[in-house]
């Protein structure tokens, strides 16, 4: 099969098209045949080299953690799924004509095969956010208990209903990329009030979304107490370095802020979230269903071929993404 792989840790240009043996299904997993895959950042910080202690990648690598397509092939002792049905979900080497998948859902037939493909890694990491956080559908996260290193993940797996709004008001910075776009929509169906920062550019689509927008940056604090005179609950620090005190600042505490993406959290007294600890993979059947009730979605930035790798890579760099970066199959 063609894939997209590289060799020796470098720039987008190690990425060139190879022609390797299809991968198959073990126990537990499904094969795809790929219909378009999603880009992330950890896809080209592993390509660059800057992961390489705490993710050790054997080369050559096939890069994609996120792919949609069709199942041709079910591991033993798979149920649920047949052959020929529509999914997306979280693979190892998805940037090739077929991939594996450890954790999937039905493909929503609202979504295009581009816009599921940029699911599951966003979603996951969204929901993993939101669980640590507390922020579950009918319940203020901070009611009659403190947020500490051991709460449970997976308190939404009962969420999402959105039925009740719990008054819980979530402020994410970085809210315009693939996971920020997931928590806000996530949050919200959860009954969450979002306040979300972004660039310009991203902020009228974050309110079309239903979140408030507001610029990321210095005078965060001031602005967030503007937009927010109650007060913020909790807040989940996406994207950009360096917003940990305002956050902690507008909620009162480390304890109510949840790192993805600002490396320094430990510095702060704050929580960095790697997945280590537990996957969230139940979120990507409450995603399928809030995307098929027109209540989620992802869009996609760009859809490039899949030996446009290289190029999908430099635009994910670049780092000011509205939601997802894809590569296509024919
Ligand atoms: N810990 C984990 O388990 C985990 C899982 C997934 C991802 N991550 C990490 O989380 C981060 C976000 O991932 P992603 O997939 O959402 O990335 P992404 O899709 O590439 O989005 C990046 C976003 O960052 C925003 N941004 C740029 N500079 C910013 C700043 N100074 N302050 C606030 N926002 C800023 C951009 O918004 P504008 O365009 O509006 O500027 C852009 O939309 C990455 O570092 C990724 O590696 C961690």
């Amino acid at each position: 099969m063609k894939a997209m792989s590289f060799e020796k840790i470098g720039g987008p240009e190690v990425l060139h098209l190879v022609d390797v043996p299809q991968p198959h299904a073990g126990p537990g997993q499904i094969r795809i045949a790929v219909r378009a895959a999603g880009v992330n950042p950890v896809d080209w910080k592993i390509r660059n080299g800057s992961t390489l202690r705490t993710i050790p990648v054997a080369l050559p690598h096939i890069p994609g953690m996120e792919a949609a397509g069709v199942v041709d092939e079910v591991g033993a002792g798979v149920e649920g799924v047949s052959i020929g049905a529509e999914v997306f979900g979280a693979a190892q080497n998805a940037s090739a004509e077929y991939a594996v998948l450890d954790e999937w859902a039905p493909k929503p037939p609202e979504l295009t095969w581009a816009q599921a493909a940029g699911l599951a890694m966003a979603v996951e990491t969204a929901a993993r956010g939101l669980d640590l956080l507390g922020i579950v559908a009918g319940q203020k996260p901070w009611a009659g208990q403190e947020l500490g290193a051991g709460q449970e993940l997976g308190a939404g797996q009962e969420a999402a209903t959105g039925s009740e709004p719990a008054g819980t008001t979530l402020l994410v910075n970085g809210a315009a990329g693939g996971v920020g776009l997931a928590v806000v929509q996530l949050a919200q169906a959860r009954g969450a009030r979002v306040i979300g920062t972004a660039s310009r550019d991203n902020q009228e689509y974050l309110r079309s979304l239903g979140a408030v927008a507001t610029d990321y940056g210095p005078g965060l604090v001031d602005r967030v107490r503007s937009l927010a005179p109650d007060g913020i609950d909790a807040a989940l620090a996406v994207s950009g370095e360096g917003a940990l005190p305002d956050l902690i600042a507008l909620t009162g505490s480390p304890d109510r802020v949840v790192s993805i993406g600002d490396a320094t959290a430990a510095d702060h007294g704050v929580r960095f979230t790697t997945g280590a600890e537990g996957r969230a993979f139940y979120s990507l059947r409450e995603a399928a269903t809030l995307a098929a009730a027109g209540r989620l979605t992802m869009p996609v930035a760009r859809a490039l071929p899949l030996t446009e790798l290289g190029e999908a890579h430099r635009l994910s760099e670049a780092g000011h993404v509205r939601g997802k970066f894809v590569v296509v199959l024919d």
